[in-house]
């Protein structure tokens, strides 16, 4: 099967390259932003040219709070690139995979969400990420849209700059405070895992749609910082606070955790978070 890969050093995406790329099964076409340009359909032709048969599209803009203020920005990339990219894997006949958020969720719930439940974003981003979501469902035949959460892996972010988990090891090792929201949880997931996952995913065929891809179970970033140091075994005073301390330009969905329903159907189960986080720090070097 040949892949391509859109966003291929990305932090999900270098990982999908590499896990693909083990597996002979699979020929994998990695493609970076220098390689094609979501929002400049022209760029698009390598792809008729290379003719995948499936195309997972990483490509986002991430950026959160900045998405508030350039709202033109996010949508022209997580929008409207979703829907270039649509056009022409109907076009070459290729499965579309886009990858979305938690964020496409209000957070008022309470319970983590399925792929049943009716998304409501309450920020740009989100709202990009869920017109993204509907380019792709509505432009490609064959489409599977992925939605995964609060992603770590080896690469960073290149979008945010970094990680969560580098960040608050870094600020740690300094010595900097560390002041972290108890009330917003969400489903941290390695993006090594949603690598693996959607290889199996892919070579099970199953039916197109939405599926949830994350990380078993949740927990709040508070929460999610002290297992860090848990699992370090560092010593680390970490401060509870409450998002409307930290003063951002976009709100955030309080409760944004996902149950990945249809994926357990498959019989596809993620590990939880917290074994996947004890790997990633394995993975760092950061314990043996
Ligand atoms: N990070 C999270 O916590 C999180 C949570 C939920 C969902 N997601 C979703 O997961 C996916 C992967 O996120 P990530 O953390 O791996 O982000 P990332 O590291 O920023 O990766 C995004 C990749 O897309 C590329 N890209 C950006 N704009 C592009 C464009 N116009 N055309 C082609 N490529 C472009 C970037 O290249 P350059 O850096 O060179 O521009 C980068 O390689 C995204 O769809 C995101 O919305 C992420």
């Amino acid at each position: 099967m040949k892949v391509a890969i859109i966003g291929a050093n990305g932090q999900l995406g270098s990982d999908l390259v590499e896990v693909f790329g083990k597996d002979p099964s699979f020929e994998v076409i990695p493609l970076t932003h220098k390689d094609l340009d979501v929002t400049v359909p022209e760029t698009l032709k390598v792809l008729k040219e290379l003719k995948p048969d499936v195309i997972i599209n990483t490509a986002a803009y991430v950026r959160v709070d900045d998405a508030e203020l350039y709202p033109e920005k996010a949508f022209a990339v997580n929008a409207i690139g979703a829907l270039n990219v649509a056009r022409v894997a109907e076009e070459i006949g290729a499965v579309n995979v886009y990858i979305s958020t938690d964020y496409v969720f209000d957070g008022t719930k309470g319970e983590p969400y399925t792929e049943e439940d009716v998304p409501n974003p309450i920020n740009v981003y989100g709202t990009s990420k869920l017109a993204g979501e509907i380019f792709t469902r509505n432009y490609s035949t064959r489409h599977y849209i992925i939605r995964v959460a609060s992603l770590y892996g080896k690469a960073g972010a290149s979008g945010k700059g970094g990680n969560f988990v580098n960040w608050v090891i870094e600020r740690a090792k300094r010595g900097e405070e560390l002041r972290i929201v108890d009330d917003q949880f969400m489903s941290p997931t390695h993006t090594l895992d949603v690598a693996r996952t959607l290889k199996k995913f892919l070579e099970l065929r199953p039916e197109f749609g939405v599926y949830h891809m994350v990380n078993k179970g949740y927990c709040s970033w508070y929460e999610f910082t002290k297992a860090i140091f848990e699992i370090l075994g560092w010593e680390v005073d970490v401060k509870p606070i409450k998002s409307n301390e930290l003063k951002r330009l976009a709100r955030r969905p309080g409760f944004s955790a996902l149950e990945n329903k249809k994926l357990h159907t498959l019989g596809l189960r993620m590990p939880d978070w917290r074994e996947a986080l004890e790997e990633y720090l394995q993975e760092k070097g950061y314990i043996e």
